[in-house]
Order: structure tokens, then sequence, then C-alpha cells
């Protein structure tokens, strides 16, 4: 049902980097929280075949009924895809190993690249009321992402503090010039999130300083240090906000999440909060 107190022109943001393991999903599940938690309506989209982001948000793959495969090759609509997940004001687009065909499926598709704006801009959507669309992407520069990078607003990249961590960033950020030069060209880059940061380790305090160096303001004020309550969370399909609510993790993602707010407000005429 529509809410007329609710934004209906969300910040869509691409949680993205194409290697592996740097974070991508640890902060795409705890960064909604982190924002819901503050009273947004935050729908995440799984794009990522692995689908960890639907698990970590506890929505276990035998009750995803239409996966955000349904959403862009078969142009299910995005009512029938979108699903509540164990987290107040968390609504999800859950994904499972079906989205690991997609490229090829959509090879003779002329709007290949545009199925997840199109999706994302169905008037449908405003029904949901969101005020953020958190997009977890694969670890490629696949057609899903392409996809993820012409649909969204702004790119949000975590860099996990470890060595070789900013040589990735250059192709990543050429791809965001060509989709900027073509497909979307007022695409941001909204920051880059360290993650991982053990301040007692010299290399970690090292690559900090350097994406500092180099990126300046680019880089979030909020670093992610490395947590096991955040490696843990996801077993217990829960983010680690409500895991274990006072640990390191959670302070972070609710520092990251109050950085950002602070950059898009959530406006509203009534302030009350989400249930
Ligand atoms: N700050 C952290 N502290 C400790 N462990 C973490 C932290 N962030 C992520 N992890 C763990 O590191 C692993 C990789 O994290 P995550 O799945 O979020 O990365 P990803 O970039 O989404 O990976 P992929 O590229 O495979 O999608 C996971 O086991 C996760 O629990
Ligand atoms: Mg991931």
């Amino acid at each position: 049902m529509s809410d007329p107190t609710r934004s209906t022109n969300p910040r869509i943001i691409a949680i993205t980097n194409q290697k592996g393991g740097v974070g991508k999903t640890t902060t795409a599940i705890n960064l909604a929280a982190g924002l819901a938690e503050r009273g947004a309506r935050v729908l995440l989209v799984d794009l990522d075949p692995q689908g960890n982001a639907s698990t970590g948000l506890g929505v276990p793959a035998g009750n995803r009924r239409k996966t955000t495969y349904d959403l862009l090759v078969d142009e299910a609509p995005l009512a029938e895809v979108v699903q509540q997940t164990g987290t107040a004001g968390v609504l999800i687009c859950p994904a499972n190993a079906d989205l690991a065909s997609a490229d090829m499926d959509l090879v003779a598709n002329e709007k290949r690249s545009f199925l997840l704006h199109d999706a994302l801009r169905q008037p449908a959507v405003d029904a949901f009321a969101l005020d953020f669309i958190l997009i977890d992407c694969p670890p490629s520069l696949s057609l899903l992402t392409v996809n993820a990078l012409v649909c969204c607003h702004s790119v949000l990249v975590p860099l996990q503090a470890e060595f070789f961590a900013l040589e990735g960033l250059s192709q990543l950020m050429l791809t965001v010039r060509q989709v900027r030069q073509t497909a979307n060209p007022t695409l941001r880059i909204e920051g880059v999130v360290m993650t991982m940061v053990d301040s007692r380790n010299r290399l970690s305090q090292q690559v900090e300083s350097d994406a500092r160096a180099t990126l300046g303001d680019l880089v979030f004020r909020t670093t992610v240090p490395r947590n096991v309550r955040l490696s843990e969370a996801p077993s217990f399909a829960q983010p680690v906000l409500a895991y274990d609510s006072q640990s390191k993790g959670s302070e972070a993602y609710r520092n990251l999440a109050a950085e950002l707010m602070g950059r898009h407000p959530v406006l509203r005429v009534a302030e009350e909060p989400v249930t």
C-alpha cells in the first residue's frame, strides 16, 4: 500500500567491487539493517548467483519464490519478486543459482543492460515507499554488474585493507567511466569503505592511508574493522546488528548508515519509526 509520508524516489546504490570476498555482501546486509534502524525503508537487490545476501537476511533457498532472475530474464513484476526479510524495514529481491546463466540467456536481448533499470523504475516500486535500494553485485564486471551500474545513482565500493586493494579499483573506475559516457551520465561514486581493517596491523594501516591519500574524500570516514561477529552473523541468518548489537561490527555499520543518511536525508512528512 502506498504511504504518502514516504519518499517515492529511492536512492539506488550499487555495492560493487569485482574482487571477490572484500565485504560487498556483508556491507549490503548490514548497511541495509543500519539504515532501517534509523527509520529508512530499504530494498536489497541480490544480484549475485551465490545468493549470500538472501541467506544472510533470513530468506533460505527453499523460500525464494521468485528471484532476481525472474525479474530480469522473464520480466516478472517487482511485486511478485520482493519478499520480507527477518529485519523490519528491509525487503529483498532474492537470488539463486539461476542467475548464473543470465548473461547467456540475455545475449540476444537488445535491452539486456537496462533490465534492472526498467524493473526498478516500474510505477509499482512506489507502493513499497522505499528510501534506499542497495544492490549486492557479484564479484565480476559481467552483464549483471553492468545492469547495476546502468540503473544506480551511485556506486559504493568496499575495499579490503590488504595489499593490491587499490590496483583492482582502476578497472572498476574505467567501467564506471564507460557506463557514464553511455547509459548513465549522472552515475556517481558514493564512496569507498575500508573493510576488514585491523588497526594493529601495519599493512592494513598503510593501505588505508594510501587509499585516503589517493582517493581523498571519496573514502568514508567510517571504517569497518575485522570482527568475527560479522562473519558469524550470516550463519544465524541475521545482520550483525541483530546477532550482536554491541559488537564492533554493529557499531561500524551503524556509523556507515549514519554517514550515508547524513548525505541523503530521508524526507518525510511524519517522523514515525518503521515497524
Ligand atoms: N569486517 C569483517 N570482519 C570479519 N569478517 C568479515 C568482514 N567482512 C566480511 N567478512 C567475511 O569475509 C568473507 C567475505 O565477505 P563477503 O561475503 O561480504 O564478501 P563479498 O565481497 O560479498 O564476496 P563475493 O565477492 O564472493 O560476493 C565472508 O566470510 C564474511 O563473513
Ligand atoms: Mg558477495
